[in-house]
């Protein structure tokens, strides 16, 4: 049997006062309301549908075609909200779940539990309580003297005695189909102007149905997101889950609150990650690995066996055995093949390095292609700008570069060339000849004795 879901995001999110709709705002490297659509995934089949409205536009460039839009113009609060999925969802399947797009941590168990008692139950709609001693501007839960749902009241229109009561309504709910679309368009206007969601429940109640409600236990899947405390919050617990979840598969977290690990990376067994690290975005990290301390992944791909200390990785792709840093930094484009060492203050930029080469200090390639086993000077640097444009760099199998090189691009180095160290040069060195001077000029062979460095 499927289910029809609704996520309601199309709230300003005033509180939140910023220029980014609430829904968007990231929690370990995606949307606040990327969760709420990855526990929906985990419950039907059919793809949810996002009722968007203030900064509709943004949100629809932010999640593509994981949703179905629909747009409501002005926000007329939760219930006018829902009611704008009416044409589209009404008669396809036999319940609806409603969520929210700024409650991010709730876990697809416990809407699955929700979606179980409702469908045990003969009433229209079954809700989500918590039980809370800080009441967080939630609407409160009113039960009669049997201990029956009777109502939901808003914290804005409550009693004093009401305002008391600590049973909380989350925002989530399971109705049947047919019940809420011919409710809905029902619902009377609140003092406040809006299409109350949650008065829904009397009308259930009036017309001599129970309403059930399932408590969650752990009250910190229910944060709803209202500003940026709220946010923070989230942020904590996210990043607490996803270090057990990294721990309990193997991996090594010398100091689980120093480090930063985004919701989509993933790691490999036996890697150790150190203090004050940070992975983030698209990260793939092998096995038998050590990161950090002090570190930035971002958006790279790390082989089995690598180490990486106080550095830079983005955008970067390192295969196994390669060591970098401390105080290097990769960027965007960066290849490191099989067992290369890039040692301290290196920058690597859209360059690819081959198999076991070297380059242990103060170092900059940028558009480079280096082959195998070649050696890089200390302050070698490719010059690869003239002002207007970019040139690539060749450096072949088995070159030497020598400590301080300039390499002026377009240049290329041959197989097995020797460059002594402090030579410029600015055109291309054939293979086995050893060059170097200002410019640097082809002196001999490189089986010579030469400038070099180790
Ligand atoms: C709502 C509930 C409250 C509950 C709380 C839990 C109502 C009237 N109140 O209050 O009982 O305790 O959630 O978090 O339902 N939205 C729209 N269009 C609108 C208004 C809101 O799409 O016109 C969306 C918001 O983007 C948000 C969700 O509905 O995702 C909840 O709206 P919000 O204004 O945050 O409601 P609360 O005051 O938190
Ligand atoms: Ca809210």
């Amino acid at each position: 049997m499927n289910l029809s879901i609704v996520i309601l995001a199309a709230g300003q999110g005033t509180r939140m006062k910023s220029k980014t709709p609430k829904v968007l705002h990231p929690l370990a490297g995606q949307p606040m309301v990327q969760y709420v659509i990855n526990a929906a995934s985990q419950l039907s089949s059919e793809r949810p549908v996002l009722v968007v409205g203030h900064g509709a536009e943004q949100v629809r460039q932010a999640l593509g075609d994981r949703v179905t839009y629909v747009e409501q113009k002005e926000q007329l609060g939760t219930g006018h909200a829902l009611l704008q999925a009416r044409s589209l969802l009404e008669g396809r399947n036999d319940a609806v779940l409603v969520l929210c797009g700024d409650m991010p941590l709730l876990s697809a168990a416990t809407l699955k539990h929700l979606v179980e008692l409702h469908r045990q139950g003969e009433g229209p709609i079954t809700l989500l309580t918590v039980c809370a001693d800080d009441p967080r501007g939630f609407g409160r839960i009113l039960r009669d003297e049997a201990g029956q749902v009777v109502g939901i009241v808003e914290e804005a229109v409550a009693t004093e005695e009401q305002k008391k009561i600590r049973e909380l309504n989350c925002g989530t709910y399971c109705f049947d189909d047919r019940w809420l679309w011919l409710h809905l368009p029902q619902l009377p206007l609140s003092p406040k102007g809006e299409y109350y969601l949650t008065d829904l429940v009397a009308m259930a109640v009036e017309e001599g149905h129970t309403v059930r409600a399932l408590a969650v236990e752990d009250a910190t899947e229910v944060l709803g997101i209202n500003n940026r405390l709220h946010l923070a919050q989230a942020e904590a617990i996210l990043r607490r889950r996803i270090n057990e979840r990294w721990m309990l598969e193997g991996v090594t977290i010398v100091d689980p609150p120093s480090t930063f690990i985004d919701a989509q990376v993933q790691i490999g067994q036996d890697t150790v990650i150190y203090p004050h690290t940070h992975l983030q975005g698209e990260t793939r990290i092998g096995c038998d690995c050590r990161i950090g301390p002090n570190t930035v992944v971002r958006d790279s791909t790390i082989g089995h066996r690598c180490a990486i200390q106080a550095s830079v990785v983005e955008g970067a792709l390192l295969e196994d055995d390669v060591d970098v840093g401390p105080f290097s930094h990769l960027r965007r484009g960066a290849h490191l093949a099989r067992g290369v060492h890039v040692g301290n203050f290196g920058e690597v930029k859209n360059s690819y390095l081959g198999p076991s080469t070297k380059m242990g200090h103060f170092s900059y390639l940028g558009d480079a292609t280096v082959g195998a086993n070649v050696n890089i000077g200390a302050g070698t640097i490719t010059c690869n700008y003239d002002g207007k444009r970019k040139h690539r760099t060749v450096i072949e199998d088995g070159a030497f570069i020598g400590s301080d090189t300039m390499l002026v691009a377009p240049v290329r180095i041959g197989a097995r060339a020797k460059i002594g160290a402090g030579a410029v040069v600015t055109r291309d060195i054939p293979p086995d000849s050893l060059a170097y001077g200002v410019p640097a000029r082809v002196r001999g062979r490189a089986t010579e004795d030469g400038e070099g460095d180790g």
